[in-house]
């Protein structure tokens, strides 16, 4: 750790002043190495006052994106890898990259800004600068390719909850991996792995996570307006990217800690809103309408056509329609 981050993790953890000279007896460096290093900070945008005879405070984080802000809201005893940038093409190119590396189970990657975000099906992602949430988790699950599949309805759930708890919201999620408020998009998901042919076992997966928090008017594309939208401009307030980002990573290893206990899909059902509604299901380049009836077991979404044949779907798309009118 640089002495930087070690003043930033001093200051994060400290609620009153604290003078140089502790801080330069606790980092066991010089005191103008601790000044010069708070002169970063400062420059880098946080608030942090220096009062003659008292010390150092800070006094807010702003929404900055730090991995040292990000770790105190985890437990201390996690010493995952945290990877915070400003700027990548893609956080989910990062972390493959890291993966194929040898990077540990658990790593993060997070960025403020990506030039070529990725979505599902050779999508882009829209991922401007400053507004969102763009993290990619790396996982190394010890189970078959079947049962790694639900890491994406794990990763749903992990950021649903996540959301609600920081922001007292009540996000639903529309199969497979997307999450809404307000009948709007806030948040997409995308799950890439890496299979040892061999063994058929994954090597790894990297789950991508993008959330819009702060207000996405006058920055999205008006094509995307009618369709997405931002946590602030649901909620007429902007959290704390660090604090959601923390939630996400607690909550993901719980859930991925076993994936074969699949008692998580009861939230899953409880938040999805697509059940009970006629969807038009494109598999393979052809589209044909049904009526979601039920998640299944290993998340997929059951559908039943219109001539009553029933099929569980483990891919593709379910467009929601609108409601027939007669
Ligand atoms: C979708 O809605 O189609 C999925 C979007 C997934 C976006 C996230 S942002 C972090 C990670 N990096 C990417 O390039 N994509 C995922």
């Amino acid at each position: 750790m640089s002495t930087k981050e070690k003043v930033m993790e001093e200051l994060l953890n400290s609620d009153d002043y604290i003078s140089g000279e502790t801080l330069s007896q606790k980092l066991g460096v010089g005191r103008n190495s601790v000044w010069k290093a708070v002169k970063q900070l400062q420059e880098e945008g946080f608030d942090i006052q220096a009062i003659n005879n008292k010390g150092y405070i800070l006094k807010s984080t702003g929404d900055i994106l730090n991995r040292e802000i990000i770790k105190s809201f985890l437990d201390k005893t996690d010493d995952r890898e945290i990877i915070v940038l400003d700027e990548t093409d893609s956080t989910n190119n990062y972390a493959k990259d890291l993966a194929r590396k040898g990077a540990k189970n658990a790593t993060a990657v997070i960025a403020d800004c990506q030039t070529a975000g990725k979505g599902r099906m050779g999508r882009s992602f829209c991922s401007p600068h400053g507004t969102s949430i763009y993290l990619s988790i790396i996982l190394r699950p010890e189970t078959d390719m079947e049962t790694c599949q639900l890491i994406t309805s794990c990763a749903a759930v992990a950021a649903a909850q996540a959301i609600d708890k920081v922001c007292g919201t009540d996000v639903k999620i529309k199969w497979v991996n997307d999450l809404f408020l307000n009948g709007k998009k806030i948040c997409g998901i995308l799950t890439e792995a890496s299979v040892n042919f061999e063994t058929g076992q994954p090597e790894y997966a990297v789950v991508g996570i993008g959330i819009n928090v702060k207000s996405i008017k006058n920055i999205f594309p008006e094509e995307l307006m009618n369709v997405a939208t931002s946590i602030e401009d649901e909620t007429g307030k902007a959290p704390s990217r660090a604090e959601i980002i923390a939630e996400i990573l607690k909550n993901i290893d719980i859930l991925t800690k076993n994936l074969s206990d699949t008692s998580f899909l009861e939230n899953y059902r409880k938040r999805s809103f697509i059940i009970g509604q006629r969807v038009s299901v494109s598999k393979l380049g052809s589209e044909k309408n049904a009526l979601a009836i039920g998640i299944s077991d290993n998340a997929g979404l059951i559908v039943r056509y219109d001539d009553g044949t029933e099929e569980t779907l483990n891919s593709g798309e379910a467009r929601i329609l609108p409601p027939l009118h007669f």
